[in-house]
């Protein structure tokens, strides 16, 4: 037996990043973002900016992942949420088809980025939805790996329809999940699902029908749901780094119900970015995501919705 090919390290888990350098609110696409209150304070903002990003990738990398970079762009103030820029699962890419026309500018930037990262062999298979179909990225389009799907926020920026093109291209099912509060645009902003199977979200966020699908699929000892007070501060829009989820802040009963759970949790300041909508997982977008095959399966909460992706599939780590 090669005793090296067993014990070789398994890649870092890989996310995409793009710096602040050009990050600011010069618009008003969510409720969060006040362009004048931006400008009253912008050079002090844009400081405290540069060093909370820092903060954050140096959490990344300290537990453990890769980090590619997006050249930032001026006249692009939220290029740098890569969460938006597309989705990936397998290599393959779909890219995003944003809402509003500030960010449709920075489509041919995300694709150049893609283009780029499949010659250095990260990725492969970048695909385009049509542009009626508006779609934007991880930020809404987040991979349960447990579960081998893919959870789709749809409502304020992306379309449902979009959900079979994707599916069809990344070989794992979309379930829609219709979003009712405009405080949380995007799926991310109030639903992390991690690794373990258990999934953290803001009730409040979600309509009747999409608080149904996913009591459906996640069993109640599963569900971590949050307060407004930790939904207001982002918590659920973390990244999960092996054991390891960086956020920006969390109670200190969300920090109990994950360290339960074996996960450690770091907190690094983002609040800046909160002033644009976004937070951690925003300014990240995981390029590694893979289905694994279902021999390996874990138990997972019995429902509908999970037999299906069991019998196909095992989440990747
Ligand atoms: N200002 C940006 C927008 O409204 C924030 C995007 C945050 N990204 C995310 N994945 N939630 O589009």
């Amino acid at each position: 037996m090669n005793i090296h090919a067993t014990t070789a390290a398994p890649p870092p888990p890989r996310f995409l990043m793009c710096p602040p350098r050009h990050f600011a609110v010069t618009y008003s696409i969510n409720p969060w973002m006040d362009p004048k209150a931006w400008a009253e304070s912008g050079a002090a903002l844009h400081a405290t900016a540069q060093r909370q990003w820092d903060g954050l990738r140096h959490a990344l990398t300290a537990a453990g992942a890769a980090i590619e970079i997006l050249p930032p762009a001026p006249g692009l103030p939220d290029l740098v949420f890569t969460a938006n820029a597309a989705v990936v699962l397998g290599g393959k890419v779909v890219l995003a088809r944003f809402r509003h026309l500030e960010r449709q500018k920075e489509e041919p930037l995300f694709a150049v980025a893609f283009a780029t990262l499949a010659a250095l062999g990260l990725v492969a298979d970048v695909m385009q939805l049509p542009a009626v179909l508006k779609f934007e990225g991880a930020g809404d389009c987040i991979f349960d790996a447990r579960r081998g799907l893919f959870w789709l926020g749809c409502g304020f920026r992306s379309d449902a329809a979009a959900g079979r093109a994707i599916a069809r291209h990344l070989g794992a099912r979309c379930v829609a999940l219709p979003l009712a509060d405009a405080n949380f645009y995007h799926l991310d902003t109030a639903f992390c699902a991690l690794p373990c199977g258990a999934v953290i979200y803001y009730p409040g966020a979600f309509t009747p029908a999409a608080l149904a699908r996913i009591h459906a699929a996640v069993a109640p000892t599963e569900r971590i749901a949050l307060d407004r007070a930790d939904a207001a501060r982002f918590a659920a829009n973390a990244v999960c780094v092996g054991r390891s989820i960086v956020l920006s802040s969390a109670s200190a009963e969300l920090h109990r119900a994950l360290e339960q759970r074996g996960y450690a949790v770091i907190e690094t300041p983002l609040d800046v970015f909160q002033k644009s909508g976004g937070s951690a997982c925003c300014l990240t977008l995981r390029l590694d995501h893979r289905l694994v095959a279902a021999s390996a399966a874990v138990s997972a909460p019995a429902s509908r919705a999970t037999a299906t992706a069991r019998r196909r599939y095992r989440a990747g780590t």
